[in-house]
């Protein structure tokens, strides 16, 4: 077997790895990038842009500047290999809302017509006169030109005048883009962007529970939504429930993985759907918090067991992707 020796560039340290190992992922493992640092992508979302993937999320490393709220962007031909392109978000608070306010699962959009990638992202904080908290409950938007350039931040706004936490990100086979937010008082909701995606525009459906990390996908003719329980970081029973329209009706929820293993201690945030020219793969994305050291946080991407209404996280183990053929194989 071919074998190469890598080096993280600035490092001293000479890794062996082989050939087949590059294209392995590792699920819950450090996952360093082109300069050998575990990607910072916490809470994030993926899109495809001309052929490339661009992996954006919440930066946490430990030397950051403590006032300010950071995103990083990376870029990978094969969702394996990942190269760090920019700290996109490098912001201090925006609009006056305190030293402990919250920046948390950025997703960006790319709006074909106007040519502009738009990011949304959790914007919270305390209330006036509070320490501590997730009070605010808005949506904060910022633009970029450049899918990995600086973004300007905008504004921030409550949904629809909903209260809004976890987001997340759908776009639809035919490019329409949802953002999915908990609404604490009602439930999980699907809505619909304005024309130049800068404006939450109409709701689609309210599922009437609490759910957060939600993620969607559209497979086979029937949509899939997965959503976390309200449990902070720490990990709980993923669920899932499909429907055949986002309207719905949507199906019971059911568990995504064996419920003692609490979605084996990750949280979901997103669903990618990698549509090759044999197979098409559905990934989970979910993140493994870690609250005390959150510049440590792990990934857990598993091939999805999917179809005919029924979805589950298989046991997560090493795993490669090829990316031409859509074809995943986990690793005994
Ligand atoms: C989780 C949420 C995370 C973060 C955390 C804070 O429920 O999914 O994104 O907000 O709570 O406790």
């Amino acid at each position: 077997m071919l074998l190469l020796w890598s080096a993280a560039p600035g490092s001293a340290q000479t890794n062996r790895v082989t050939v087949a190992d590059r294209n392995v992922i590792h699920p819950g493992e450090i996952w360093k990038d082109n300069r050998g640092e575990h990607v910072q992508a916490h809470g994030g979302g993926i899109i495809r842009v001309r052929g490339t993937y661009y992996w954006f999320g919440e930066e946490r490393s430990q030397d950051l500047d403590r006032s300010r709220r950071y995103v990083s962007c990376y870029s990978s031909q094969d969702l394996v290999r990942w190269t760090f392109r920019n700290q996109v978000i490098k912001l201090a608070d925006p609009e006056g809302f305190g030293p402990r306010w919250i920046l948390e699962r950025p997703k960006v959009f790319h709006n074909a017509k106007t040519g502009r990638f738009v990011m949304y992202m959790h914007i919270d904080g305390p209330l006036p006169g509070q320490t501590g908290g997730y009070n605010l409950a808005r949506v904060g938007v910022a633009v970029s030109s450049k899918v990995d350039g600086d973004y300007r931040y905008l504004k921030s706004f409550r949904p629809l005048d909903h209260e809004s936490r976890d987001i997340g990100q759908f776009i639809d086979d035919d490019g329409t883009p949802y953002l999915i937010f908990e609404d604490r008082p009602f439930g999980f909701r699907i809505a619909t962007l304005s024309g130049d995606y800068l404006n939450v525009e109409k709701e689609v459906c309210l599922i009437p529970l609490h759910l957060e990390g939600g993620a969607i996908v559209h497979y086979n003719g029937l949509y899939y939504a997965i959503g976390s329980a309200l449990t902070g970081w720490r990990p709980n029973p993923n669920k899932y429930a499909t429907a055949k329209s986002l309207e719905g009706p949507w199906s019971e929820f059911q568990d995504i993985a064996p419920p003692e293993t609490n979605t084996y201690g990750s949280q979901s945030t997103m669903m990618l759907k990698v549509t090759g020219k044999k197979a098409t793969t559905v990934i989970f994305m979910g993140d493994i918090w870690k609250p005390q050291t959150q510049w440590d946080s792990r990934y857990l991407w598993m091939p999805l067991e999917i179809g005919d209404g029924k979805l589950r996280l298989p046991e997560p183990k090493p795993w490669t992707l090829d990316i031409k053929s859509g074809r995943a194989a986990i690793l005994k």
